[in-house]
């Protein structure tokens, strides 16, 4: 394992510089269980809307299956939004924060928003605090703050995405942070881990590959979509939420094609459309779901076990042990 990724896995506790990514609805505690137990960093995403009781329930499904082992809450984070029925509402996240220090969740993860108003908090509490951030300029700020380590997801990543792609965010912002990097955003294979790693990164993050999982929640249909995925069957939309998102091409997706000044900003178009993200993951809908898909699912064509992905991806760290 190189130094940067060694220093990772120490600072996090973990055997291997895999995370798995954060995805509202599919990682609960089953497919956090899994890979925490292979060793990788497993997460179980709150999707903004997670209740209580809910959440403390898959943080003992992964203290159960994988006792001792790290594992992490991702968070979506307020981002000027103080409506409590969105994604990321005041409340909500408020309410899943004090569920994470109550449970002594180790490591939380935050997706959408600003960390500025919690950071001191979660450090308080004894966790450490990830952020998944678009920009060279976000991951200086985020680090800043405090961050114990940041994400820095491309352009091809699934879900909400910056305008950069994977390789050049990762050449610009490796190096200069401060604190460990991860790479996301198109990350399916080993060899695109031997090449982050290659680039100095200290482990990847990684969320498509882990959708077309065994242990994902995603719907039948959709795991089946990322198998069949080319890599032109994602588009990049406001469609869902407001903000940009990478998802698979769906009729609700292509409805919305050359009508983009219709979409009303963040939060207004997810409080009309958040429901679809439900839709798609959970009851498989086709006709009016949405699909967050990366463009990494063109390179997967199996449905594995989620131990057998971070087998799969992990390989290239150990080589270079
Ligand atoms: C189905 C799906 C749902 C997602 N939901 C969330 C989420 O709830 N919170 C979040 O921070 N990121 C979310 N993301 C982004 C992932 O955490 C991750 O950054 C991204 O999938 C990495 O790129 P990849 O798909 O190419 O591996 C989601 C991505 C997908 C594909």
């Amino acid at each position: 394992m190189n130094h940067a990724s060694g220093e990772l896995c120490r600072l996090f506790g973990i055997e291997r510089p895999i995370f798995q990514a954060g995805m509202g609805w599919v990682t609960t505690g089953r497919i956090a269980a899994a890979v925490s137990g292979s060793g990788g960093l497993g997460c179980i995403a709150t999707g903004g809307i997670m209740g209580g009781d809910e959440l403390r329930d898959h943080i003992a499904h992964v203290r159960d299956v994988a006792p001792g082992r790290p594992f992490a809450v991702n968070l979506l984070l307020p981002s000027g939004a103080d409506d409590s029925d969105t994604m990321g509402g005041l409340d909500f996240t408020r309410l899943q924060l004090d569920v994470c220090f109550e449970q002594k969740v180790p490591i939380i993860i935050s997706g959408l928003g600003n960390p500025a108003e919690v950071v001191g908090e979660i450090h308080a509490h004894g966790a450490k605090l990830v952020c998944v951030v678009g920009t060279v300029r976000a991951a200086l700020k985020v680090a800043g703050l405090g961050a114990d380590a940041v994400v820095l997801s491309g352009a091809e990543a699934g879900g909400h995405c910056g305008p950069t792609g994977t390789l050049s965010l990762a050449q610009a912002g490796i190096g200069r942070i401060g604190v460990p990097v991860l790479v996301a955003g198109g990350i399916a294979t080993p060899q695109t881990v031997a090449a982050a790693l290659a680039l100095g990164a200290a482990g990847v993050s990684v969320g498509t590959r882990f959708l077309a999982s065994e242990e994902s929640d995603a719907h039948p249909v959709y795991k089946q979509a990322v198998v069949d995925a080319d890599e032109r069957a994602t588009a990049v939309t406001r469609a869902c939420t407001g903000k940009p998102s990478r998802a698979w091409r769906s009729p609700f997706v292509a409805e919305w094609e050359g009508r983009e000044a219709e979409i009303q900003p963040y939060p207004e178009q997810a409080i009309d459309h958040f429901w679809r993200a439900y839709a798609g993951a959970i009851e498989g809908d086709l006709e009016q779901g949405f699909f967050p898909l990366g463009q990494c699912a063109a390179a997967i064509d199996e449905i594995l076990p989620a131990a057998r992905i971070v087998d799969l991806l992990a390989a290239p760290a150990e080589v270079a042990a």
